[in-house]
This record gives C-alpha cells, sequence and structure tokens, in this order.
C-alpha cells in the first residue's frame, strides 16, 4: 500500500520562515516536521512507500530523506510542474496506482490510529474515507458534517461564520480508491476539498467518516507551530525529544554548554552546541536550537530560536520565532508574535517588535 503526503503548498501563512525552508522541513525542536509523519506512516507494517507530492523548493526536501532508507521506508518525489492545488497535486502523484492510498497532508500533526481508519474504509467498502477532528475554530478548515451512519453528507471548505453547524473537520487524513481520481481533470489546478469531495457526495458514492478524538494540529501559521511546541512539552503529545521525561521537562542535550550561574527553568529544549552565558535565563516553552549562543544576562522565553542565532547581552526575547542564524543585539526586547526570518539582524537596543 502507498501513501500519498501532500507537501508542495508554499507555507505562506509561515511567513518568513518559510522563505527558506519549505513548511515539511520546518524544525519541530531538532527534526523536521516530515519525521514525525514519516514515523505515523511507518506505524502501518503495509504502507511500504511514500510518495511526496511536491512543488515549492523540492531539492531542500529531498536532500533531506533521499531514498528513505534511512527511514526505514521508501520514499519516491513527485515534483508538479506548476502548482496543481491538492486534487491536482494526487491525481498527478497516484498516476498509475490502482489500489486503495493513504492520502496526508504535509502539515498536520496526530496519533490517529491509522490502521483502524483503512480497515474501517474497508469494512464500508467506501471510494473514499476520512478522518474527521473536532475544533473550537472550524472556519480555517473543511467542515464535515455525517448522518447518524457515519456518512459524509457534507463537505464546506473554509465555511463562513454563519455556516458553522458542527466542530467536526477534515483533518487532512484520508484513503481514497484511485478509480474516483478519473473525475479530476489532469494538468491543471483543482482542490480536493471544494470539488473532489461534494462530487462524491452529489454521486451518492460511499463516503465515510472516521472520528478521532486524540491529538491533533496543522502546524500551518506562527500560533499553530508555536503551539505545536507547547503542547509537545505538555505531554500532549507523546514523541521525542520529551517522550517519557518527566516534569518539568528540561531536555539539554549532553553537548551543550551551559555557564555557572545561568538559569534554565523547563519546560524547555536546548539543543546540542547551544552556550548559555552566565546570568543568562532560558524560561519555560523555549526552544534553543544547535549552536545558539545566548549572552550575559539575556532572558529568552516561550520563544522558539532556530540553530545557529547569537542573542546578544542582556537582550530579552519573549514569545517570538527567530530564523536560523539571527544576531539580536545587546539589550533589545523583542515580545510577543514577532516572526524573524532567517539571518535577521537586530542592532542593540532595538525594540518596539510587539
Ligand atoms: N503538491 C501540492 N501541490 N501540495 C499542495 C498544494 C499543491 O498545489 N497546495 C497545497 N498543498 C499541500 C500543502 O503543502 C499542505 O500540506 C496540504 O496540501 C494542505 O494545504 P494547506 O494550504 O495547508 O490547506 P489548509 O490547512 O488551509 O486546509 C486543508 O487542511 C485542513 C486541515 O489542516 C484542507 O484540507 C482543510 O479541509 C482541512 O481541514
Ligand atoms: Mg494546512
Amino acid at each position: 500500500m502507498k501513501a500519498i503526503l501532500l507537501a508542495g503548498g508554499q507555507g505562506t501563512r509561515l511567513r518568513p520562515l518559510t522563505i527558506n525552508t519549505p513548511k515539511p522541513i520546518v524544525p519541530i525542536f531538532n527534526r523536521p516536521f516530515l519525521h514525525y509523519q514519516i514515523d505515523l506512516l511507518k506505524q502501518v507494517p503495509e504502507i511500504d512507500e511514500v510518495i511526496l507530492s511536491l512543488n515549492y523548493q523540492p531539492r531542500r526536501i529531498e536532500a533531506i530523506f533521499g531514498d528513505g532508507a534511512s527511514r526505514g521506508i521508501r520514499i519516491r518525489y513527485v515534483v508538479e510542474p506548476e502548482p496543481l492545488g491538492t486534487g491536482g497535486a494526487v491525481r498527478y502523484a497516484g498516476e498509475g496506482l490502482t489500489e486503495s492510498v493513504v492520502v496526508l497532508n504535509g502539515d498536520v500533526l496526530t496519533q490517529v490510529d491509522l490502521a483502524a481508519v483503512i480497515a474501517l474504509h474497508r469494512q464500508r467498502q467506501a471510494r473514499a474515507t476520512i478522518v474527521l477532528t473536532p475544533v473550537a475554530h472550524p472556519e480555517a478548515y473543511g467542515l464535515v458534517e455525517t448522518d447518524a451512519a457515519g456518512n459524509i453528507r457534507r463537505f464546506l471548505e473554509k465555511p463562513a461564520p454563519g455556516e458553522i453547524t458542527t466542530n467536526h473537520i477534515n483533518a487532512g487524513i484520508y484513503v481514497l480508491e484511485p478509480d474516483t481520481f478519473d473525475r479530476i481533470p489532469p494538468g491543471v489546478p483543482w482542490s480536493i476539498e471544494r470539488r473532489y469531495f461534494p462530487s462524491l457526495i452529489e454521486r451518492r458514492e460511499t463516503f465515510v467518516a472516521y472520528v478521532d478524538e486524540g491529538y491533533w494540529i496543522d502546524i500551518g501559521t506562527p500560533d499553530k507551530y508555536t503551539q505545536v511546541h507547547r503542547d509537545i512539552m505538555d505531554g500532549r503529545y507523546a514523541t521525542m525529544p520529551f517522550l517519557d521525561l518527566p516534569p518539568p521537562r528540561t531536555a539539554i542535550a549532553p553537548d551543550a554548554r551551559i555557564d555557572p550561574g545561568a538559569a534554565i527553568e523547563g519546560p524547555c529544549f536546548i539543543d546540542g552546541g547551544v552556550v548559555v552565558r552566565r546570568g543568562a535565563r532560558v524560561g519555560p516553552y523555549s526552544v534553543i536550537g544547535r549552536d545558539t549562543q545566548i549572552d550575559e544576562g539575556a532572558s529568552v522565553e516561550g520563544a522558539i530560536l532556530w540553530p545557529e542565532c547569537r542573542i546578544g547581552r542582556g537582550a530579552v526575547v519573549r514569545d517570538a520565532i527567530v530564523g536560523r542564524g539571527s544576531r539580536l543585539g545587546d539589550g533589545l526586547r523583542v515580545d510577543r508574535g514577532a516572526v524573524l526570518g532567517d539571518e535577521t539582524v537586530l542592532t542593540d537596543h532595538a525594540r518596539g517588535l510587539a
């Protein structure tokens, strides 16, 4: 059985982080995001190949995952000549497939029991089965109405506030029958959510829901990207590097250097090669990427710093995301909600980024 990972979007909502780093490989702690999804797919022994459907900066992704041998699963790359949308991408990547295929949006993190989803699909002899998850704000997603027997009756992508009839949304995880792809026109942009799913309902094909109440998040905005780190540090989603770590969950790489007189308050993550100088503080919910240096008296709290950054003396960085190789000057203040791209340089005493 094959799985298609839809990982070709531009990640516009995560800009400027995605200017140099396509969304599928933004780091979650110290691993590119797709690692977590490949781990999920590997839990189903029947899945023997992952097809990465790419468009934006495909070579960067291929350079990390190669043929998959080092990840223990075969990986194949299908690069669209131009973005074909979610439906066009499935048709393009699924060319030649004849048996049921698992499709996953490349930006969702979940612990759904995929084998159970596949089993339901087979038991119901469905043409398509999709995973639903409850969320507080369905407007940002695809709203899905079902009947008492678990059949999907309505699929409404990005509903307006007045159209919210349920809190169940499309979790971005499907089992599909490739012989239904003939309705997707080849080579033109086409949306699986706005056209393919509604067409299954119109044609009264067996279209089934699998409701999962477990952890689920779409990492595609800065708020959610920060949230997923906090959830893992809080133990709401069990994975490396916090797996089995008791509270306050302070994960410090053995080759990080914490000088005497520096304060570390968990939960937090400090990667290899990091230097935290005397009088500096790494506060709760901080993520400090490889080889980053935090100078004397600086304070970092609730912030995610990518590798190779330098935070100047006495600087305060709070609830921000800072791209790779950035230089933040002495005594500056970067506050809530700031998202700085790779190699940002801010002068000493800069402020007002809140
Ligand atoms: N190959 C390829 N080509 N992939 C694409 C393209 C494309 O043209 N456009 C988007 N993708 C990929 C993205 O990289 C992402 O992994 C996935 O398809 C979904 O696209 P998003 O842009 O993240 O969509 P969304 O988050 O607004 O909505 C989708 O996901 C929600 C769940 O997170 C929809 O499927 C909603 O119905 C769903 O609720
Ligand atoms: Mg998304």
